[in-house]
């Protein structure tokens, strides 16, 4: 469920309608529904809530949508983060996240930023390999600091979904595997560096399957069991994010209290506190890209393109991974003019900045707007200025409010931030 809808026949976010926005931001801009993000959020909370021992943390995944606004309102309901880097980690620092509610993740973390996040005193460090192990050892030593650290661990499970987001299998760059997990934590707990508190793990992304989920979630909880069986202090449980969106009429993936009930069932009596990194789920249909019709090139021969003024640097996923996105006019249509078939473009000089082929939308001329629907989550974090074009602005609404919460940079700013060589 999200709250973008046709108000007074045109599409709405909350209250504010979106040509509204359009108007006064510009366009291509995102626009995020403060209402949805927090019922995903709540929803995602509560159906976890009552599983394994005490309150679970809810870590989201930062890089899903990175804005601080976006930030500041999960954090406000006790969200933590799930972050990947140092800028990360400051983002979500500054967005007001304790730090007892960060996990650094990620599978090539430089030593600065080790040590960054040592000093942060984020919840935990979730390790990733051995060398990555013994940096941190060394680390921690010379700072005479004792960091949380979680091993993430590899559970060769394949996630299904699209090739370059799965990241479950032992092919894959992500994790160590069962048998190094047992021995460096082994090692970690006999060790005075670090302080082993758990094991993480994490398939994939957009997964609308459970079968991969329940996989995973059983060979995690043999290795805890394995671990405690050597008489280790196993206190958390990671299970990471990936639970899908409904993008388009597919079948619809797991809802989080169906998640949470196979998830109870797979940890039943395993007394653990448990984390997650959910982050499409929570964001995805809280946002929407909308982008005004430059014009319509139809062909002689036949093609017919509907070329936007967004483009795939605003909005990278259908040309990375083939990714549906809904498109819908902003105008609600005459419901009886017949839908025509457009291949749906965007201004920038390559075939792949093509959003769909062959949509079938109502008749749309120059000047009307679209908005691409479940677009916060990976749109705007993924966001670049290629063919020099200004980064994309993004805007929250909260019911009859809304805010620039990333305003569209100038062209003297872009120019300005590339001092020429002293030699030219
Ligand atoms: N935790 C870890 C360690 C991750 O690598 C990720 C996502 C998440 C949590 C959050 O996963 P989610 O709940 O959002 O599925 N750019 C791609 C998605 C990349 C996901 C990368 N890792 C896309 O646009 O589909």
């Amino acid at each position: 469920m999200n709250h973008f809808e046709v108000r007074d026949g045109a599409l709405a976010c909350e209250n504010v309608p979106l040509a509204a926005i359009a108007e006064a931001v510009g366009t291509p801009v995102y626009v995020y529904s403060t209402a949805t993000l927090e019922r995903h959020f709540t929803v995602f909370r509560d159906a976890m809530r009552g599983i394994g021992k005490g309150e679970p943390l809810i870590a989201y995944a930062v890089k899903a949508n990175p804005n601080l606004s976006v930030l500041a309102t999960l954090a406000a309901l006790g969200a933590g983060a799930d972050t990947v880097s140092e800028g990360e980690v400051r983002r979500a620092l500054a967005a007001g996240v304790p730090p007892e509610r960060i996990v650094f993740s990620g599978v090539g973390k430089s030593d600065a930023e080790l040590a960054f996040a040592i000093e942060a005193g984020v919840a935990e460090i979730n390790i990733e390999s051995e060398p990555e192990f013994d940096r941190l050892e060394q680390i921690a030593l010379a700072k005479g600091a004792r960091p949380a650290v979680a091993f993430r661990v590899n559970p060769d499970v394949a996630a299904g979904g699209h090739a370059k987001i799965a990241t479950g299998k032992a092919d894959n760059k992500f994790g160590v595997s069962m048998a190094e997990a047992e021995r460096l934590y082994a090692q970690a707990s006999n060790g005075a560096a670090v302080r082993p508190v758990g094991v993480a793990c994490h398939i994939g992304s957009q997964i609308t399957a459970l079968g991969p989920l329940e996989a995973a979630y059983g060979k995690m909880r043999g290795l805890v069991e394995r671990l405690r069986a050597q008489g280790l202090s196993v206190e958390t449980l990671d299970l990471g994010g990936g639970l899908g969106v409904p993008y388009f009429d597919e079948p619809e993936p797991p809802s989080p209290a169906v998640l949470g009930g196979v998830i109870a069932k797979a940890l039943d009596g395993l007394d653990i506190r448990l984390a997650f990194e959910p982050g499409r789920v929570i964001t995805a249909n809280a946002g929407v890209l909308v982008s005004r019709v430059i014009h319509v090139h139809e062909r002689p021969e036949g093609q017919r393109f509907l070329v936007l003024d967004a483009a795939m640097n605003d909005l990278i996923r259908p040309a990375m991974y083939e990714a549906y996105h809904d498109i819908v006019p902003v105008a609600a249509p005459d419901p009886d003019a017949a839908l025509l078939a457009y291949d749906v473009v965007g201004p920038i000089c390559e075939t792949g900045d093509t959003f769909a082929r062959g949509r079938r939308l109502p008749p749309l001329k120059a000047g009307d707007l679209v908005a691409f629907m479940s677009a916060g989550a990976y749109g705007a974090s993924m966001s670049s200025d290629y063919n020099s074009r200004l980064l994309v602005p993004e805007v929250l609404v909260r019911g009859d409010r809304y805010a620039v919460v990333r305003p569209r940079p100038t062209y003297e700013a872009m120019l300005a931030r590339e001092p020429l060589a002293p030699w030219l």
